[in-house]
């Protein structure tokens, strides 16, 4: 069975799609056969983001309902190891147990990951859902109020009794030197979660969700690159702090 990761964390706006996208752009140039969900239901963006939103006539809520695979998915220009579903453009159209089950019968030789953008918010139930294999990822921005939201967050999951990991996006060398947090470790510490990785502040980032061209360049394409890696099983150092 794919491996799942699910993206999730506090408050929208920490950068859950951002990083949803980007590390399933760098799985798939790992080699990986990537299936990301847009699970935002109701608010749905990565279609938009990733230029394909045009081509959408099924979402996540079709396929879950039976619907077949093949003619659900989006697929992205040149980015021939990415498959996107599409979050449906209204809330409550299946149950977390439907959705479960669909991802328990996704075909064996498919996909070796499916990256799942989740909504804002904690949502336990969707956690001991999700199974114990799942890597649950908390995107967390380094200002004391993320940092807050993520320990809560990892808190839900330990009740869950899932395990999850940290990715301080937004980073930039000047909030950790002089906003509350003396170091980095203090924000690995007050949230309770194990680093994953880091991703910096980055122009291209934020331009991708002006022009809805979604092309990550130098340092975010690294640390995702790096995320990627490290998800896969290798041992990726950190970079010096500037060189994030
Ligand atoms: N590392 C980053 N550098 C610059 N802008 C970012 C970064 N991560 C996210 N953003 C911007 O923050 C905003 C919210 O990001 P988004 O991924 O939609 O958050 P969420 O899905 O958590 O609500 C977007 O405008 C996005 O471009
Ligand atoms: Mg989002």
């Amino acid at each position: 069975m794919a491996k799942i990761i699910a993206v999730l964390g506090g408050k929208g706006g920490s950068g859950k799609s951002t990083c949803s996208i980007g590390l399933a752009l760098a799985l798939s140039e790992q080699n990986k056969r990537v299936l990301l969900i847009d699970l935002d239901e109701g608010m749905r963006c990565l279609d938009m983001l990733l230029g394909v939103s045009e081509k959408l006539l099924f979402d996540v809520s079709d396929a879950v309902g039976g619907r077949e695979l093949s003619s659900c998915i989006l697929k992205v220009d040149g980015i021939d190891n990415l498959s996107l579903l599409a979050a449906p453009g209204e809330k409550g159209l299946f149950s977390t147990t439907d959705f479960v089950k669909f991802l328990e019968n996704l075909p064996n030789n498919l996909f070796d990951y499916v990256v799942i953008d989740l909504p804002a918010g904690s949502d336990i139930e969707l956690y001991k859902a999700l199974g114990p294999g799942t890597e649950f990822l908390c995107v967390c921005n380094p200002n004391a109020v993320s940092v807050r939201d993520a320990a809560t967050i990892g808190a839900l999951l330990n009740k869950a009794n899932r395990k999850g990991k940290l990715i301080i996006n937004r980073f930039e060398t000047y909030f950790v030197r002089n906003v509350i947090f003396s170091t980095l470790d203090d924000i690995i510490n007050e949230s309770g979660l194990a680093l994953v990785g880091i991703v910096p502040e980055s122009e291209h980032l934020s331009f991708a969700f002006l022009n809805g061209n979604f092309k990550i360049k130098g340092r975010a394409k690294k640390a995702f690159s790096r995320i990627a890696s490290r998800l896969c099983g290798q041992n990726v150092p950190l970079p010096k702090l500037k060189r994030i």
